[in-house]
């Protein structure tokens, strides 16, 4: 176990020799402060990393990760997330990417129990209340866990949308502008659901 965990350190110093010889400036620059473009609300899932499949530099995305990208609106640490990235870092784009084949999603999808993780899930199973009509129709399991992961980004969306500071960025113009994406494990593209909000598409 400890040899694990010092290959870690390891990986970190190899990643510093790479960094400095890739971009010599680059830690000097960074240790400045942070100017990053975009939000990310994405899953804890390890295969989906921001800042990897998008291929940008630490820097860049600004993040927050749990459990199917999920937008809770009595989640305080979300919340904070968003609110110092739109209020403080003044972002622009806030990306909500789900993931095909999402652990969280398929958990919700069972209706199995999963003791504490239940509280969470029912978020995620909520979604599925909202969509039963549509979701019922799809037999294939592998479609089924597809569509409700593309509804689960929606819904999420949507609630992002909700979210009274983000209404008050709104009454000031056009930004934040909200982005649903769909990450696939499969091939590693991320595609846009076209979902996207803004003060002139609120809803
Ligand atoms: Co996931």
């Amino acid at each position: 176990m400890a040899e694990r965990i010092k290959e870690l350190l390891e990986g970190n110093r190899e990643w510093v020799k790479k960094m400095n010889e890739t971009f010599p400036d680059f830690f000097e620059q960074l240790s400045k402060g942070q100017n990053p473009q975009y939000l990310w609300i994405g899953c804890s899932d390890s295969r989906v990393p921001a800042t990897e499949v998008t291929n940008h530099l630490p820097g860049s995305i600004f993040v927050h990760r749990n459990i199917a990208n999920m937008v809770v609106h009595t989640d305080m640490n979300m919340l904070s997330v968003v609110y110092f990235a739109v209020k403080h870092l003044k972002i622009k784009h806030i990306i909500v990417c789900g993931h095909y084949g999402c652990g969280g999603v398929n958990a919700a999808i069972t209706g199995d129990n999963y003791g504490f993780l239940n509280n969470w899930l029912s978020h995620i199973r909520n979604v599925g209340m909202l969509h039963k009509d549509e979701l019922e129709l799809i037999t294939d399991p592998q479609k089924k866990s597809d569509r409700y992961v593309e509804l689960n980004v929606q819904e999420q969306v949507k609630n992002l949308s909700m979210v009274s500071f983000i209404q008050d960025e709104w009454e000031q113009g056009e930004y934040p502008y909200i982005h649903g994406w769909v990450y696939s494990l499969e091939d590693g593209y991320i595609r846009d659901l076209k979902l996207t909000r803004n003060s002139t598409a609120p809803l």
